[in-house]
């Protein structure tokens, strides 16, 4: 198991978001093993590559997702993923410019952001698409569980129990996370 690629607490309930805050995860995952085991900076400018794109991709089917729900804040959303973007690419080009001491502050200022916004903007805005997709027979109720039964993973998978209630490896992952 990665250090950050289990979700654990910071599951938000949107199959589609999770999936792919989990690509997220495993690319920041592999992003801390190249620089723990000394790998070169060519490697850690691929993994940064590669996080850009999967940022741009999951970002665009998040705003999509919003979008076709009505989600009300959704311009302020896009705007966060944007700055994100822009950081991004501020941090690409330095580390293409051979500043490799930034391969350690690139990871944690990664892990800070991806988390931060999960746990924050991306939680909210689930809440809300799960509530209101279309097509979805409990549209609009809240007494709906906002993360739906059947998409909260199980405690074997350091994810939430169906009544909520956190697992232990939840725990240990939201402690590495922070
Ligand atoms: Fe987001
Ligand atoms: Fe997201």
């Amino acid at each position: 198991m990665g250090l950050f690629s289990c979700l654990g607490n910071n599951m938000v309930g949107c199959p589609e978001m999770d999936s792919d805050h989990r690509t997220m995860l495993e690319i920041l995952d592999q992003l801390h093993e190249a620089m723990i085991q000394g790998r070169g900076g060519e490697l850690i400018l691929v993994t940064l590559d590669r996080l850009a794109e999967q940022e741009s991709a999951h970002f665009g089917r998040e705003e999509r997702l919003m979008q076709e729900c009505g989600y009300p804040d959704l311009e302020r959303h896009r705007e966060l993923h944007l700055e994100m973007l822009q950081e991004l690419a501020v941090l690409r080009c330095r580390a293409r410019a051979g500043h490799m001491p930034i391969a350690y502050d690139t990871m944690q200022t990664m892990r800070r952001w991806i988390a931060e916004h999960i746990n924050g903007e991306d939680r909210s805005a689930a809440k809300y698409i799960m509530m209101h997709r279309p097509g979805d027979p409990l549209r609009g109720r809240t007494d709906k569980n906002p993360c739906g039964s059947v998409l909260m993973a199980g405690p074997e998978h350091g994810g939430l129990s169906r009544n909520g209630q956190v697992s232990p490896a939840g725990v240990a992952v939201t402690g590495a996370f922070t």
